[in-house]
């Protein structure tokens, strides 16, 4: 479906770019022609990512940023035009979580999770703007949330507060910012199995297999699921697509309501 110049010429800044989902959506962007600035909080990963990610004929470099602070996350998408010359994609990934009923959860803790998720894609969303306004292929912005943040999600309320604050940001900045050829949209992913937050939150606590069969297909998603969607998003694919939600579920969310 795609070929290698899908994403040619293009710059894309992708945030928790140096694991999980992130690096996936990194190495799809990279195998189809797109340049990539890897960000996130440990050095190393993001370094190693880039490196790997260059190695198998990518290009791509990296730099420790933390979402959370707006000056850093600003001072990286400057140099990512510095370095590449334009800036056209922007992946909002970097997520932090953990389960905690709510009666339980400090407000330090709640505030943490706000500031990474939400706070941190209103960063990269703010600091990115002029760039992608300027982008000859049409800006595009995809951040990474679920459907629990519009179902709700028991144990995990910062993290449902922040995902339903990123879906009504991306639907604003739509509207706001469709007049500047950028286009906004989330992807929603269901259970991905080959990711840390699954494996930490579902298998390890012996909910795997309850977890599977919640979805109409009855098994978990792969990485390279979402990866498939964000390169859609990202390309000329989805040119006439923004302030879309795209679920990549396994018809976990339809299986939730329908039942
Ligand atoms: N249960 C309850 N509270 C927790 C917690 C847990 N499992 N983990 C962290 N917190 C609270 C801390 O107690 C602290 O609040 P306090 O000062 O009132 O005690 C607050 O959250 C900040 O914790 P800290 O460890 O200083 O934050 P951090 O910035 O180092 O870590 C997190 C960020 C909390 C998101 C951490 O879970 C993390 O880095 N996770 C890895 C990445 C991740 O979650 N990826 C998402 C996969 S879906």
């Amino acid at each position: 479906m795609f070929t290698n110049d899908t994403l040619k010429g293009r710059v894309a800044l992708i945030t928790g770019g140096g694991s999980g989902i992130g690096l996936e959506i990194a190495t799809a962007y990279a195998k189809l022609g797109a340049s990539l600035m890897l960000i996130g909080r440990n050095e190393e990963r993001v370094q190693a990512a880039a490196q790997a990610i260059t190695e198998a004929g990518g290009i791509a470099v990296a730099r420790k940023t933390d979402v959370r602070n707006y000056d850093e996350v600003k001072a990286t998408v400057e140099a990512t035009v510095e370095k590449f010359g334009s800036l056209d994609i922007l992946v909002n990934n970097a997520a932090g979580n953990f389960v905690c009923p709510t009666a339980e959860l400090s407000p330090r803790g709640w505030s943490t999770v706000i500031d990474i998720d939400l706070n941190g894609t209103f960063h990269g969303c703010h600091a990115a703007y002029p760039h992608l306004r300027q982008s000859k292929h049409g800006g595009s912005i995809i951040s990474i949330i679920t459907m629990l943040g519009v179902t709700g999600w028991p144990q995990a309320a910062h993290a449902a507060a922040a995902k339903g604050g990123i879906l009504s940001l991306s639907r604003t900045l739509a509207v706001e910012w469709g007049g500047d050829g950028i286009r906004v949209n989330t992807i929603s992913p269901g259970p991905i199995g080959d990711t840390e937050g699954v494996q930490r939150m579902y298998i390890e606590g012996g909910r795997g297999e309850l977890e599977a069969k919640k979805t109409a297909l009855g098994r978990f998603g792969k990485k390279e699921d979402i990866a498939n969607a964000a390169v859609y998003l990202a390309s000329s694919l989805g040119s006439y697509v923004t302030g879309e939600n795209l679920i990549v579920d396994g018809g976990r969310w339809l299986k939730y309501v329908a039942a």
